[in-house]
């Protein structure tokens, strides 16, 4: 029997959904279950042939238990190596490479000294900083945001100089992105799942967040939608992740990528609504069931191989290994 796990945190609606939906389906040989974790013995294989991961990004235990069962071949929605390494501003410059539309983007020395540090540990750093070029390229209408942010936590609407100093004052020991504000007319957001599946939820950030998912939108360009369809796969895809939800806020008709560093996307049944949550179940039911049938998926034991390079079938690793035995 081949296990389909469901690791997560506060959330009601969506892992109980996932399991039901998936052992609904009555497939052979596949059963889905909330994850079950005590301590971790380095020499025990967890059960898991898929863990569906939505916590692990605020639990490091978590993230040290999903890598371990990666080792040992659980497939892990997302991939918690590439996930630990990635952040807001190489999502940006990776964006820009492959000729996603971005806002002109910094970031910024912490505005104080991470913990155990002093100014002894930043003399590499720049003194004082070049404020009016930051200025210049940005603009004086940005948003102040956390490179390895979520939840729209500390993110700040900056439109003056006063007001962003203000901000950066009170971003800590946090690295910040500082980033020009796209005033758009549309913003949509988009469950992207497998890298294949697109689904395209307008949403409007400028209402109170239970009104956000908007109902009844009017038409869209055609043109419009396929671009962000595209543009949504392209980074999905260069960046590995099996789930995200990718932003975009439409200035002009050009869609700007905002946000797409979710893998642990918001799938509240209260947030987004009964059809957009039916069909992120749905979805994510049946990615991981397709990934069942990679299981066990031994990786190649090298660091690249961890961080989502293709993944080497059991099969062929054990092949590989009985030829090296055989040619010595
Ligand atoms: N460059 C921008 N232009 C316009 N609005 C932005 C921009 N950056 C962030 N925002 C607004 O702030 C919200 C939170 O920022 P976001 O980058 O999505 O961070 P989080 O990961 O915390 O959701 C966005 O949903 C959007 O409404
Ligand atoms: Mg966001």
């Amino acid at each position: 029997m081949k296990k389909i796990g469901v690791l997560f945190g506060m959330e009601n609606s969506f892992p109980g959904a996932l399991v039901e939906h998936i052992n609904a389906r009555n497939i052979e040989g596949v059963t889905a279950e909330f994850v079950e974790v005590g301590a971790v013995h380095l020499d025990k294989a967890p059960k898991y042939a898929v863990i569906v991961d939505r916590i692990s990004h605020d639990i490091p235990f978590y993230r040290a238990f999903l890598k371990h069962a990666a080792i040992n071949g659980t497939i892990i929605i997302n991939n918690p190596f590439w996930w630990s390494a990635d952040d807001k501003f190489f999502n940006y410059t990776l964006a820009a490479k492959l000729g996603v539309a971005v806002p002109p983007t910094v970031i910024l020395p912490h505005k104080q000294h991470p913990d155990s540090t002093t100014d002894r540990s930043m003399r590499n750093l720049e003194y004082p900083l070049n404020w009016d070029a930051v200025f210049d390229y940005v603009g004086l209408d940005g948003f102040l945001k956390p490179v390895d942010g979520g939840g729209w936590k500390d993110v700040y609407h900056i439109r003056s100089r006063e007001e962003f100093f203000r901000a950066y004052d009170q971003s800590r020991d946090l690295c910040m992105t500082y980033q020009k504000t796209v005033d758009f007319k549309e913003y949509f957001r988009c469950y992207v799942v497998g890298q294949k599946r697109v689904h395209i939820m307008p949403y409007d950030p400028r209402r109170p967040h239970a009104e956000r998912y908007v109902q009844n939108p009017p038409e869209y360009d055609k043109k419009l939608l396929k671009r962000i369809e595209k543009d949504a796969l392209t980074l999905c895809r260069a960046l590995g992740y099996d789930l995200n939800t990718v932003e975009f806020a439409v200035e002009n008709g050009i869609p700007y990528a905002i946000d797409f560093m979710n893998p642990a996307p918001d799938a509240g049944l209260e947030s987004v609504g009964q059809a957009n949550f039916d069909w992120i179940v749905r979805e994510v039911a049946d990615l991981a069931i397709a990934k069942t049938k990679l299981y066990p998926q031994v990786p190649e034991l090298r660091g690249a191989a961890f961080l989502g390079a293709e993944p080497t079938p059991a099969k062929v690793v054990k092949k590989s290994a009985a030829k090296k035995t055989a040619a010595k």
